[in-house]
């Protein structure tokens, strides 16, 4: 059965897995009437569906309790397959001590004086794509300007040619895709083939890193995930492999959905646009609204590994739980006036970059791109305007625009 209209009273028979493409266009009036009515919502298959903020949280926060390990939930559904090694192996869905081996790698890559000098280079980036837009006019927000700037950002983070980078933005769509509730066997097969070519790629790649002269080769992620296993710490060359490709399909398919969720917020909602262009100074708290309002990651997961109670409801150890970050984070007894769009909100404690050990490590970095995407545009071309509509794929875990025509010189 697909939910066409989900209501107070069929709230406890909603499905996930079967949710409809109007469902999923715009998935905020069927997530409210969850948290009012079903809130911790039993599945056919045993999981559950929470949209409390406060429960979501207890989860997020409990990883003793609640793992992120996916080999028992993604047997099933990827079986032996390029699709299950990779989202098996990477720091993501790992629990300690695996992910805080790997954690503790990546963290000098985002400490506040790398994000600094990052700062730098992602202005002038912004500014010669701004540039180059102007002189066209119309462009299509997605593929013209947001994910060109975290492709570019996390193509120099892991060290990939700048010639090279134009695959990384399909293959990061397939191997993520793979994750939707809802997916066509074709949708599989093409994120399998996708896992198996970035492989052969990143092997490539090293090997090619591997035959510079000593001291030729810049520090990148990979480059220190490789000398880091190469000092003895244990990584194998598939965790390498896999933790890369993680961090280059994380680190920009989300960032660049902010930036175009971001866009088509500020069309929708011209006041708070004018305000900030009065008031730039409310830039960071106007990007925390955005990334509560339409959070790019919208679901995430966790297993029980023991008996608990969340929300009142017993949850036996083994249980596979949906978190939904959007319908948290638009929780009246956390937020205020929860579905209205406000860019001076303090506080903003919303969970769009999760909480506890698995936080999004790039968190600073997209909040860094996002700030200077919006204050550049708004400064150079307030007045853009929409010349067309906003169009979305058929997703539900990822909240990605597919394209936005805007007219920069309206
Ligand atoms: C707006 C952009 C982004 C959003 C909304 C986002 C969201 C998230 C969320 C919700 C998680 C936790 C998932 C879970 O616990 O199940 C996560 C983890 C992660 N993200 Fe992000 N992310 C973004 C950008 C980035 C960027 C730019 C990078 C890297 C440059 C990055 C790297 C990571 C990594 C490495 C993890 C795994 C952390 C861990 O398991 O310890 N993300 N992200």
């Amino acid at each position: 059965m697909l939910f066409v209209i989900l209501t107070s009273r069929n709230a406890r028979e909603f499905v996930l897995g079967q949710i409809d493409r109007a469902f999923a266009q715009d998935p905020y009036a069927g997530y409210r009437i969850l948290r009012e009515h079903a809130p911790v919502c039993r599945q056919p298959d045993g999981s559950y569906v929470l949209t409390r903020y406060e429960d979501i949280r207890q989860v997020m926060s409990d990883s003793v309790s609640y793992s992120s390990d996916k080999h028992i939930d993604f047997k099933p559904r990827f079986g032996d397959s390029p699709l299950f090694e990779h989202h098996t192996t990477s720091l993501v869905f790992n629990d300690p001590p695996v992910h805080t081996r790997v954690r503790r790698l990546l963290g000098p890559f985002f400490a506040a004086r790398t994000l600094r000098q990052m700062e730098g280079s992602i202005g002038r980036m912004v500014d010669q794509l701004l540039t180059q837009a102007g002189l066209r006019g119309q462009i299509d927000i997605v593929k013209d300007f947001a994910l060109v700037i975290p492709l570019n950002l996390i193509g120099d983070l892991l060290g990939v040619p700048y010639e090279e980078r134009e695959p990384l933005q399909r293959w990061a769509n397939l191997i993520l895709g793979a994750l939707e509730p809802v997916r066509t066997a074709s949708q599989l097969a093409e994120g399998n083939r996708a896992v198996e070519e970035f492989k052969d790629y990143l092997r490539d790649l090293i090997t090619r890193k591997r035959a510079r002269p000593p001291g030729a080769v810049d520090i990148d992620v990979l480059w220190a995930l490789l000398e880091a296993s190469e000092a003895g710490d244990g990584l194998t060359e598939l965790e390498i492999l896999h933790n890369a490709i993680f961090m280059l399909n994380a680190g920009h398919d989300t960032t660049g959905s902010l930036i175009a969720n971001g866009i088509d917020l500020l069309l929708r909602h011209p006041e708070s646009r004018a305000r900030l262009v009065a008031e730039p100074a409310l830039m960071k708290s106007a990007v925390e609204e955005m990334l509560r309002f339409e959070s790019p990651l919208q679901i995430g997961n966790r297993r029980a590994l023991r008996d608990s109670l969340i929300g009142g409801h017993a949850i036996p150890a083994g249980t596979f739980l949906h978190l939904v970050i959007a319908a948290g984070n638009r929780d009246p007894l956390q937020f205020p006036d929860p579905e209205g769009f406000d860019v001076g909100r303090e506080p903003n404690r919303h969970l769009a970059f999760a909480h506890g050990i698995h936080t999004c490590a790039g968190n600073s970095v997209a909040r860094i791109e996002a700030q200077i995407a919006f204050t550049k545009i708004l400064a150079r071309f307030p007045n853009f305007s929409r010349a067309g509509p906003t169009i979305r794929p058929h997703r539900t875990r990822f909240r990605v625009v597919e394209e936005l025509r805007v007219d920069l010189n309206a």
